[in-house]
């Protein structure tokens, strides 16, 4: 028995974007197909073929997607965000999109009205399913972050990374905080946010040093009875650690594949 195609749009064709696209296409037997790559910029998408660029984001029907997914920034999900799920499904991975209760609202409203889903992947967390299946449980969420300040878009936040000699802590409170300060830098604080006891309940800590070359992420959550405690240390290009786009990809595979075979879950 074969199933349909998933036709999936995608926002965003950088590090991560580029790296899905690959391997959506290197595995035949997954069900899916790209049916248009959508980037601000035209250098971006130049290698790509004409038909499968689209250069007006708001012709996105035209391709008929079944999923479209933002691999860019969270300003897509503030600008497209219910107009696409007025129409699909959607899975954004700049979750600090989400510290914005406003928006959070309306995405949840317009896909009760529109029949469609909205997705917030894993991403860069290890552990969000013990997260959310013990969610009524935690007592309290943590997370430590601690990068080289070269890894961190401080643009937002108004700091200058090259100032920045020894060992500094940028951000110590509520994760809700964190996010439009650091919006490109902690889409892990938000998923483990949203997932866990929400963004105004999870504390986030960002320490930078110029010594550290690795990304290190540390998350401990503690509930009567139980303890959870993850750590995670690797490498990082650009605002990127290295498992991400295979994380996503996964991701991606979970919602939109119609292949045969053996699936995790
Ligand atoms: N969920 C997670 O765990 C996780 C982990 C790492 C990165 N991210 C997020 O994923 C996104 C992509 O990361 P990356 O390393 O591929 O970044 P990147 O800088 O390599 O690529 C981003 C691409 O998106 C394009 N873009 C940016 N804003 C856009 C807009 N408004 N409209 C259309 N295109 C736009 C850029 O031109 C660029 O080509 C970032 O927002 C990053 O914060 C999420």
């Amino acid at each position: 028995m074969s199933q349909a195609q998933t036709r999936i749009g995608l926002i965003g064709y950088g590090q991560i974007g580029q790296a899905v696209h690959k391997m959506i296409d290197n595995n035949e037997d997954n069900g899916m197909e790209v049916v248009f790559v959508h980037d601000q910029f035209a250098t971006a998408v130049q290698d790509l073929s004409a038909g499968m660029v689209l250069e007006d984001l708001g012709e996105f029907e035209s391709r008929q997607p079944d999923l479209i997914v933002e691999m860019a920034h969270p300003d897509v999900t503030r600008k497209w965000g219910t107009t696409i799920l007025e129409k699909t499904n959607y899975m954004f991975i700049s979750v600090t999109a989400l510290a914005d209760a406003e928006l959070e609202a309306s995405i949840q409203e317009t896909t009760r009205r529109a029949g469609t889903r909205a997705f917030v992947p894993h991403g860069g967390v290890v552990g969000m399913d013990a997260l959310l299946e013990n969610r009524d449980v935690w007592e309290s969420v943590d997370i430590v972050m601690k990068k080289s300040p070269h890894n961190v878009d401080c643009a937002a936040a108004g700091i200058d990374p090259d100032d920045i000699k020894e060992e500094t802590t940028l951000y110590d409170g509520p994760t809700r905080g964190i996010c439009p300060l650091f919006p490109r830098n902690v889409n892990t604080h938000a998923a483990i946010a949203y997932a866990g006891i929400g963004f105004d309940r999870t504390h986030s800590l960002l320490q930078v040093s110029p010594e550290w070359s690795d990304a290190v992420v540390e998350i401990y959550a503690k509930g009567p009875g139980i303890n959870l405690s993850v750590a995670r240390n690797e490498s990082i290009t650009g605002v990127t650690g290295a498992s991400t786009p295979a994380s996503i990809y996964n991701t991606v595979q979970m919602i939109g594949s119609t292949g045969p075979g053996i699936h995790l879950r």
